[in-house]
């Protein structure tokens, strides 16, 4: 490959060698990778090697996380192994030379899991399972480096998961995080039998494996060279309890050090040895899904059917419960087979080397001198250390790099004084550190340091403080100081440290040598620092104030999310005192008040000899605050009352804090402690009474032992195809404009795109989709009409350079007007055609006004809900394979709806449906984000695909992916309710908008559920609710769980609220007085059936969780605390269950076929995105037919197997399916009957399916069924004619507590109950899964979530990094989950008495949103604000702080001047 030409001071000091470093115990050598390459591209072009995901491509996700192997080279470790988990998507793969680096493949497969990833199985840790690698290797990770080889034990507590973030990095959308930390924290308390550093020792491993472990952990370690293996490597001494060597190759395959297989990158041909096998144990999906406190008396009735491959363990004993967790049957954890670090990496050369090509170099030196070399050549060049700003500014900026160095391998560059254990604290005046050590290291020598200089180390202790909210665990992993200094980021959480504390860097380059730059005048403006081009920082100096020093140092961060986020201010200070207490220095510094990090100067000066601890000094400074810090209100990235009042809160926790540090006085414990959270923990009531032999019971997913393992496949992991090309969108990016020009042409090239395809690629009629009005382009026809509306799709022969060719299009755009808000929308008369209402009682004859009339008090407001962006973890993907013979097309996509990918590429191919497979395996999350809005993307590369006659993929980037497939509507909600002076509802009127976006999509239907939710459980005798879709420039809101249903719930409970403090009313009174009761109408005049369970619900949680006690000693809480303060709900839920307003989509159909050898493949309309449908599905079939669960195959869902299948939505997945394939197998029993009758009822299938084969039976069947009852009329109000909408209602209740910080705005969920009404459940483990993860992405849709767009329409917030989604962090401390037991359901009629579950439990997560309000409301009483509160979702920090109505806030408060506005709108 042509490579630049390098300056020949350059090319005679660096070599151009292959990267050599190790994959999963395979010695890789690799000439002339491409050079803009992450790691994780080039992992994910290995074959056999996906299971390394890409979630976001920022480092914000955790799907990416490998665990790079290395020496360590810290002083006092050196020759240690050590474990980092990093972001491979951000790690450039020249850092993989010299070290080892695992992948998920590489610790184990579904055939012989590693003991982490099988717990993770058995213990319902996947769902969809497109995080779960990650998680397994954030997790790998922590438990190596735990391992000490010189005392041989593992330190670690199952508390540290959560106490010291090691899982802060990773997401996961599906789960709500419960039993990943359950696994992880049996699997450190059952699993590592070492003594671990706090708790209780380990149990005992009782399976016979544990004899055979090759190791013990005592005895000193031989020398500092172990390689660090958990159980000893070859160079400790042999030590072990059955005298064998730790090293002895029969307990553990050694390392290949040769590679043998000579080419360009190779792999070792023992590679395959590099794992030895641990544990022989079986692993059978099927093997550990026994039922917990099973009812089964006879495990007998064995089902396995001998002499086939379908056995199954099904009927194995139960499993036992102890504290209320399920206790399995483990593979033991058996160290000695881990994966060791290659000897020949010990002796690997670390030289200087370079790759590249004609545009871009990669240099890696190991020497200071060698990057001066490097710097003095080309200043420009660009310092790589974490790339964790780098890579970011690569891929969502545009920024390109010609030359670049990566420098983490640069001893010098990270060295950290080591302080040995007996050095005199006192003597040390300054704490250096190397520049690019990592976060990591700097964090625990900030621990370390600050511990032992006490008061004197508080600037330590200030910095640890930062670094433990500082991004996740995988960036400090990588990230350095200097990285972050350099950037020179306005809303740095070091810099206001480094700037408070006085310290000053290290620079040097070739031509001036060493200098120093002071902190304190190093930022010169946004993003600019006084350090030359040619210059490199080398360290950091951090000084100690005096022994004798009356000094403290303080630091603080606010964001939107605790855990791995952003800061909106951030902030360090320090206070010297006299001997007379009076301020001697003092210095203020802040993040996110200014465009670079600044001091508050003129406070500062102020308050200069000022006495500390003095009401006037406090008061001085806030005010001095206020006037410094005196924010536009346009002020980029908005907030600006928010900023100002936590510059001012956080100064007011700083005095506060130096009062009680210096013991100047008692100060209120509130005050100065931040919101603190425990250890999570929590229940499942897992005693199921319906249990049979297959359904009911808790069988894990079947597909999570492969999810855990990497093994799994979603659609990007199809290896790729002949001569396949990929594809990417050319997307708009204005929100509203006409498209003057659109050049093609600097796209097209060499190392760009091959062609592209755009309106005129396809028919004019062909160009418009949508799921119910077609009104979207596919192209966008002259006229743009939303920021991120696809133009067109270039293809090229890779993904790097089909990105880069949809970027170099170049489009014209003259904009238009555009309209974002719902309130713009109203105003400009802006909706699409809708016009549905509801009507009952007075409405409907049309008198309400004699209604009003009646009403003792008419309550009027209006409510707010933002939208929720789906965040599944895997964006959208697709890839169609052309087959040219029969004009066929192949269609893998990501989607819940194989039908409407099918029927919109037959348009746009102009072939007819029968020539269209749409598939799906599965997907990593949807959430209904893929039930209309994935056949965008899947039909723009069948266009390209039949023009080129050539297989198309892309797998969209998540900005790309949020931009162009929409979210949960925001909502608008204008409301009127009339009551009786005791509070019985009469009237309610309503006008509900939602924000629909440019086009259409499902917003009518979206509408529809939501009008018909505004009821929530309460009976009002006179309704009159009607619905309007605005039409805005956004991107075109979709499908998301609850489809209107939460959001309308949360406006009844926000009328209810304001009802109940009007009237003086406690809000769970006005609830019980208005419940309804059974034969009372719903607002679509439907009767409330026997099956009402709500009031049941209610009145059990509220005992079980000891509801009326806890509210009162919460009110007793509030009444003595002003700064923190407490709140409790109790929210009831019913759902309703079908597709309320398309009729037709509530059938289904399957398909069952049965083989000769007894085996079944099962086919059903469903698709699987993590829900455990598959596993359900799986479970009734084998039910009905009489077989064992691991007899049935569902492969995928196809077109070419189902005809015509409804989405896989409205929570009617399993009701719907599991009902046509009852139909199939009703059909199937029938015709086996006669040879049941001849061989007995417990004949295996084997027998039977060949004697009626012999016989010429029909073997396969087809299954259908639509459900009954139903069919709403809308605009009939006719009681006696009209049907049911909903075929049953899903009901539950939950109760949660929260904590707030009213000085900030943040909290914490204390706990949660949740009790549902789920019929008899199918499995009880999926659908506590689907309560815990739905009621957590409820949580987030109520207090966290928030999008954002810019003034002119574009979308602000397309990516983890500014949109926030809960993480492990935000779930309940305490979080319970159980079912309704102990009643009968008369009027269900659904498959096993069965109720959809995926959807309801979403709504409860409202009740952290409403506790959060009672917390509010006490502060305001006290700051004696009297006007009612008018909260709207989400509940952020901002919202919070910015209504308790203190002093602070008055101060603090911006006020628009005239057309001033926001920076962002938010468009509910
Ligand atoms: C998901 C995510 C979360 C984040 N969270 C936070 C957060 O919570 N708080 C926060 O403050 N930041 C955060 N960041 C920003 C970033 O992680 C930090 O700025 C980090 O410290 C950068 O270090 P790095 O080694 O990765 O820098 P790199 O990306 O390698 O480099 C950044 C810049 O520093 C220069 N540089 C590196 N080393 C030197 C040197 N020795 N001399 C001169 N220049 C040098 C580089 O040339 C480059 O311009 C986050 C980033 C991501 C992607
Ligand atoms: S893909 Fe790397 S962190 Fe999200
Ligand atoms: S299982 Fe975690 S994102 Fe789906």
């Amino acid at each position: 490959m042509e490579t630049m030409e390098l300056n020949p001071s350059i090319a005679t000091v660096f070599k151009k060698t292959p990267l050599e470093f190790y994959l999963n115990g395979t010695r890789i050598q690799l000439s002339d990778p491409n050079p803009q390459w992450t790691l994780l591209d080039f992992i994910r072009s290995q074959h056999g090697l996906k299971g390394t995901k890409l979630g976001c491509g920022e480092g914000g996700c955790g799907a990416c996380t490998v665990v790079i192997q290395t020496l360590d080279t810290h002083r006092e470790r050196r020759g240690r192994v050590k474990h980092l988990a990093v972001n491979a998507c951000l790690f450039p793969l020249i850092g993989a030379v010299g070290k080892h680096v695992i992948t998920v493949e590489g610790i184990g497969n579904s055939e012989n899991p590693h003991p982490l990833q099988e717990r993770m199985a058995k213990l319902h840790g996947s769902q969809c399972g497109f995080c779960t690698p990650g998680i397994v290797m954030s997790l790998y990770a922590l438990i190596r480096n735990s391992y000490d080889p010189v005392i041989k034990e593992f330190r670690l507590d199952e508390s540290d998961i959560e106490l010291e973030g090691h899982l802060d990095g990773n997401l996961c959308r599906c789960t709500g995080y419960k039993p990943i930390l359950q696994a992880a924290k049996t699997f450190i308390t059952e699993d590592l039998k070492g003594t671990i550093a706090v708790g209780e020792n380990l149990k005992e491993c009782t399976s016979s494996e544990s004899s055979e472990l090759s190791y013990t952990f005592d005895g000193p370690a031989k020398n500092n060279f172990s390689c660090g293996r958990p159980g000893g490597c070859c160079r400790d001494p042999p030590k072990t309890t059955d005298g064998r060597s730790p090293s002895d190759e029969t307990s553990s395959t050694k390392l290949s050090e040769h590679s043998s297989d000579p080419g360009s990158h190779e792999r070792s041909s023992t590679s395959e040895s590099a794992i030895s096998t641990p544990d022989d144990v079986e692993i059978s999906s099927t093997s550990y899904g026994k039922p917990i406190k099973s009812n089964e008396t006879n495990s007998s009735d064995g089902l396995a059917v001998e002499g086939t491959k379908t056995t199954t363990q099904i009927d194995t004993p139960a499993s036992k419960i102890e504290h209320g967790i399920p206790q399995y049957d483990f593979a033991c954890y058996s160290p000695g087979t881990e994966l060791i670090f290659p000897a020949a990496l010990r002796k690997f050369e670390q030289a200087p080397l370079f790759y590249g090509n004609s545009t871009h170099v990669w240099l890696r030196p190991v020497t200071l001198e060698q990057l001066l070399i490097i710097k003095d050549a080309y200043p420009s060049a660009k310092l790589v250390g974490g790339a964790s700003e780098v890579q970011v500014e690569i891929r969502f900026k545009n920024s390109s790099f010609p030359i670049s160095a990566y420098i983490s391998d640069i001893e010098q560059l990270r060295e950290i004084e080591a302080l040995g254990k007996d050095q005199n604290m006192d003597a040390i005046g300054e704490v250096i550190l190397g520049a690019n050590a990592s976060l990591t290291e700097v964090e625990a020598i900030c621990k370390d340091l600050s511990g032992r200089l006490g008061q004197r180390g508080s600037v330590l202790e200030a910095m640890r403080k930062q670094l433990r909210y500082f991004a996740g665990r995988q960036i400090r992993n990588v990230a350095s100081l200097a990285g972050n200094i350099a950037t020179a980021s306005p809303i740095s959480d070091i810099n206001p440290v480094l700037l408070t504390c006085g310290a000053s860097l290290r620079a040097q380059s070739k031509a001036r040598g060493k200098f120093k730059l002071e902190m304190s005048t190093f930022f010169t403006g946004y993003r600019t620092t006084t350090l030359p081009a040619d210059a490199v920082i080398t360290h950091i100096h951090i000084p100690l104030p005096p022994t004798e020093a009356r000094e403290i140092t303080k630091a603080y961060k606010q964001s939107k999310r605790k855990d791995d986020d952003i800061a909106i201010v951030t902030a360090a200070f320090r206070v010297r005192l006299n001997e007379d207490g009076q301020i001697s220095e003092i210095s203020l510094a802040y993040g996110g008040m200014a465009p670079r990090t600044v001091e508050a100067k003129s406070t500062t000066k102020s308050l200069i000899g000022k006495e500390w601890n003095s009401s006037t000094t406090l008061g001085a400074g806030m005010t001095s605050l206020a006037q410094e810090f005196d924010l536009n209100f346009e002020v980029p990235g908005g907030m600006a009352t928010y900023r100002k009042t936590l510059a001012m809160s956080l100064f007011f926790r700083f005095w506060h804090e130096v009062i009680s540090d210096l013991k100047l006085g008692e100060v209120d414990p509130d005050l100065i402690n931040e919101i603190h959270r425990g250890i999570s923990f929590g229940s499942r009531d897992n005693h199921n009474p319906h249990e049979q032999r297959v359904v009911g019971k808790q069988i894990p997913h079947l597909s999570a032992l492969k999810q855990n393992t990497g093994e799994a496949q979603y659609v990007d992991d199809i290896p790729p195809q002949d001569r396949e090309l990929y594809g990417a969108m050319v997307l708009s990016s204005r929100a509203h404009a006409k498209l003057i020009e659109v050049d093609w042409s600097p796209a097209l090239g060499p190392g760009l795109a091959m062609g592209y395809v755009d309106k005129h690629s396809i028919p004019k009629e062909a160009n418009l989709w949508g799921s119910i009005v077609k009104d979207e382009p596919f192209f966008a026809d002259d006229i743009v009409l939303s920021h991120g509306q696809p133009i067109g799709l270039v293809y090229a022969e890779t993904a790097l350079q089909a990105q880069a060719a949809a970027r170099a299009v170049k489009v014209v755009y003259e904009d238009l007007p555009a309209i974002l808000t719902i309130d713009e929308a109203i105003k400009a008369d802006s909706f699409f055609k809708h016009g549905k209402m509801l009507k009952k009682g007075a409405a409907i004859e049309g008198e309400m006004d004699a209604v009003w009339e009646k009403c003792d008090r008419v309550f009027e407001g209006t409510t707010r809900i933002g939208g929720q962006e789906h965040f599944y973890l895997e964006t959208n993907a697709a890839l169609v394979i052309p087959n040219l013979e029969d004009k066929t097309f192949e269609v893998w996509s990501s989607t819940q709806n194989t039908m409407e990918t099918q029927e919109f590429v037959s348009k746009v191919t102009g072939v007819p449906s029968h020539r269209v497979n749409a598939r799906v395996k599965r997907m990593g999350g949807a959430f209904g984000g893929k039930e209309s809005r994935s056949v965008q993307l899947a039909c723009l590369l069948a266009v390209a695909s039949k023009k080129e006659g050539r297989p198309m993929r892309c797998m969209l980037n998540r900005d790309e992916d949020m931009m162009t497939t929409g979210q949960r509507h925001p909502i608008q909600a204008r409301w009127k309710v009339g009551t009786t002076s005791d509070g019985k509802l009469i009237a309610l009127e309503a006008d509900l908008y939602d924000n629909a976006g440019f086009s259409q999509d499902m917003s009518g239907a979206v509408m529809d559920r939501c009008c018909t939710h505004l009821d929530n459980c309460y009976e009002i005798p006179n309704v009159l609710i009607r619905g309007h879709v605005c039409r805005t420039n956004t991107h075109s809101n979709t499908a998301f769980r609850g489809f209107g249903g939460p959001q309308a719930m949360f406006i009844t409970e926000s009328y209810m609220t304001a009802v109940a403090e009007g009237l003086g009313i406690p809000i769970d009174e006005l609830r019980l007085r208005n419940l309804y009761k059974e034969g009372q109408l719903t607002p679509f005049l439907q009767t409330i059936d026997q099956d009402w369970h709500v009031p049941l619900l209610l009145s059990q949680i509220s005992q079980e969780t000891n509801y009326e006690a806890r509210l009162a000693s919460i009110q007793q809480f509030n009444s003595q605390h002003k700064w923190r303060k407490r709140g409790i709900s109790m929210i009831p839920t019913k759902f309703g269950l079908s597709f309320a307003t398309a009729l037709h989509l509530n059938q289904a159909g399957a398909s069952v076929k049965i083989y000769a050898d007894g085996s079944i493949l099962l086919h059903h309309g469903g698709t699987e995105m993590g829900q455990g449908l598959y596993t359900k599905m799986a479970q009734l079939a084998a039910q009905e037919l009489n077989v064992p669960l691991s007899a049935i195959f569902t492969p995928d869902s196809t077109t070419y197997q189902i005809a015509n299948a409804s989405p896989t939505a409205a929570s009617s997945g399993s009701d719907l399916n599991g009902m046509a394939i009852k139909d199939a197998c009703d059909q199937l029993n029938e015709r086996l009957a006669p040879f049941r009758a001849k061989f007995g009822p417990n004949a295996d299938m084997k027998t039977l399916a060949h004697a009626a084969y012999l016989e010429r039976v029909n073997l396969s069947a087809n299954g259908f069924w639509k459900m009954p009852r139903i069919g709403y009329k809308w605009g009939n109000y006719d009681i006696s004619t009209q049907k049911p909408m909903y075929y049953y209602f899903t009901q539950g209740v939950a109760v949660s507590e929260v904590e707030l910080d009213v000085l900030t705005g943040s909290h914490t969920v204390l706990r949660t109950d949740i009790k549902m009404d789920i019929g008899r459940s199918i499995n009880p483990a999926i659908d506590y899964g689907q309560i815990e993860g739905a009621f957590v992405q409820g949580l987030g849709l109520f207090t966290m979530e928030e999008s954002l767009w810019t003034r002119d329409g574009k979308l602000a917030t397309m990516g983890p990094g500014t949109y926030k989604i809960p993480g492990f962090s935000d779930i309940p401390q305490e979080f319970n989950v159980i079912f309704l037991q102990g009643v009968e359901w008369g009027h269900l009629r659904s498959v096993q008495s069965s109720k959809g579950v995926g959807e309801p439990p979403l709504f409860l997560g409202a009740s952290v949103f409403f506790a959060l309000r009672m917390a509010v409301l006490s502060a305001r009483m006290d700051n004696g604000v009297e006007e009612p509160l008018v909260l709207d979702s989400p509940a952020t920090p901002e919202r919070l702080r910015l209504s308790v109505g203190d002093e602070i806030l008055r101060k603090g408060t911006v006020v628009p001047k005239e057309a001033e506005t926001n920076f962002f709108v938010s468009v509910a």
